[in-house]
């Protein structure tokens, strides 16, 4: 199943799981389809086919997740562990305190930024507040400051 919230975010769920996208924090270099290719099809709309693995399974790909694009939650009932559910991708996932954000350059470009951080545009408007952030490092990306997978298809 899908649905679209009034931020654009998109929901797919089963019984067992809910899983949110948020097409505006994706990378689109794909943690996520080159973990569960049967699952995550960035061709296909919808995109997300719930039932191509097991929950679980899709619960480790989304921890990989490099942004917060994909985040996920248990729905009422759901037969899956809740320990198994609370990793980085959990919607509601702290992460430990940190004192000094690390950036990371990416080879293939992009740059990766961990640690709760705030990127601001040339107003001073807050564009996004997250511990996963990657930026557009090449320069070609039509969603700057952040990568938006350009880096990959040109
Ligand atoms: S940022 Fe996350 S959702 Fe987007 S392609 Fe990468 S792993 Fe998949
Ligand atoms: S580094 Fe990914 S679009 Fe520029």
């Amino acid at each position: 199943m899908e649905n679209q919230t009034e931020k654009q975010i998109r929901v797919y769920q089963t019984d067992d799981l809910i899983v949110y996208w948020d097409a505006k924090q994706c990378s689109h270099v794909g943690k996520c389809w080159q973990s569960l290719p049967q699952v995550f099809k960035p061709k296909e709309r919808p995109w997300i086919t719930m039932d191509a693995a097991s929950p679980e399974e899709i619960i480790a790909a989304i921890d990989k997740c490099p942004t917060d694009a994909l985040k996920y939650e248990l729905p009422e009932g759901s037969k899956v562990d809740p320990k198994i559910a609370a990793g980085p991708g959990w919607v509601d996932y702290k992460k430990d305190e940190v004192t000094s954000i690390k950036i990371k350059m990416i080879k293939s470009g992009p740059l990766r930024v961990e640690g709760a951080a705030q990127v601001f545009d040339g107003d001073g408007n807050l564009l996004r507040q997250s511990n996963h952030i990657i930026l557009c490092g090449c320069g070609k990306s039509g969603n700057r400051p952040f990568c938006d997978g350009s880096h990959v298809n040109k």
